[in-house]
């Protein structure tokens, strides 16, 4: 099989005050170009690491002591800045449970989003389209808002915007709906999956919905205790699991997380993420 990503056997600790936690604990998983896949598993599992450590944005006092990463043949946890830059730009996008995290305060939605498109067109109409794409009301408008002036899903709807309009390779999804209105959500979730279809994109779904990963993704993998402990068709991991904890979980309730609930730790560095919609000048490389 050839990967588009391939995480080989990764550990990664984080260091909190003379205290290691090991979030990721020979962790694998490999994913052919234009697979849909939603990786699933309880809160604190390992799901955001794994999926920040596919762009290496992973949060400072964090390390990766064993295992590869590859995307594309490039082995990412050994790339230098630079290329790591170009690999971020070109190849990934990501979108954060979070998005208003991800956006410049300081800055208008129509000046970010210039900033996020360049070596793209750009002007006006380029912006307004791309709003348009993700059917934002009033793009015109939006585009002279400052991030404080717009909700949780518009918010969500240029992030989205912004990662899809570089046709990425391999997006990552970090539970992108888990903080937005219930009403909004579905929409939300098949924005992602349209685009993402259009554009040929291989998608990793982080999320603890059931419902949503087994409506959307062909696959499924379940993360437990910073493994990846069963992997498969989506109808057969959520129809018939056999590892005990799916079992567990899709027997729970498959509604997941209540609108507004959010982790506690923050496995992205979110300064590098928001400045790779910026300027790419400014990412900090780990
Ligand atoms: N920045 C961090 N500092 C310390 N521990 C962290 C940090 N981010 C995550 N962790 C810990 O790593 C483990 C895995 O977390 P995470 O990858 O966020 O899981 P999930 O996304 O599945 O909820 C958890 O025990 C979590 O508390
Ligand atoms: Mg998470």
């Amino acid at each position: 099989m050839s990967a588009i990503l391939d995480i080989q056997d990764v550990t990664v600790e984080y260091s909190t005050g003379g205290t290691i936690v090991r979030a990721l604990d020979g962790a694998s998983l490999a994913v052919r170009a234009g697979e849909t896949v939603g990786l699933v598993g309880e809160s604190g599992s390992g799901k955001s690491t794994l999926g920040s450590l596919v762009g290496r944005l992973l949060p400072g006092n964090a390390r990766y002591p064993e295992g590869r990463v590859f995307v594309d043949g490039h082995d990412v946890l050994q790339l230098g800045v630079k290329e790591l830059r170009t690999l971020r730009r070109e190849q990934l996008g990501f979108i954060p449970q979070d998005p208003i995290s991800a956006l410049d305060p300081t800055m208008r939605i129509g000046r970010q989003l210039e900033l996020a498109l360049r070596g793209l067109p750009n002007d006006r109409a380029a912006l307004v389209g791309h709003l348009e794409r993700v059917r934002m009301r009033e793009p015109e408008r939006v585009l002279r808002l400052f991030p404080h002036e717009i909700s949780g899903g518009m918010a969500q709807r240029i992030v989205i915007a912004m990662t899809m309009a570089r046709s990425p390779r391999i997006l990552i999804a970090d539970e992108p709906t888990a903080a937005l209105d219930s009403n909004v959500r579905s929409e939300v979730t098949k924005l992602v999956f349209g685009l993402a279809r259009d554009a040929g994109t291989t998608v990793l779904w982080l999320s603890h919905d059931l419902r949503s990963v087994g409506r959307w993704c062909g696959r499924v993998a379940v993360m437990y205790a910073g493994r990846v402990v069963e992997d498969g068709p989506a109808e057969q991991v959520l129809g018939s699991p056999t590892h005990p904890y799916t079992v567990a979980l899709a027997a729970a309730d498959p509604a997941g997380v209540q609108p507004g609930e959010r982790i506690e730790t923050s496995s992205v560095d979110v300064a590098a993420l928001a400045a790779s919609f910026r300027d790419e000048e400014e990412v900090v490389a780990r």
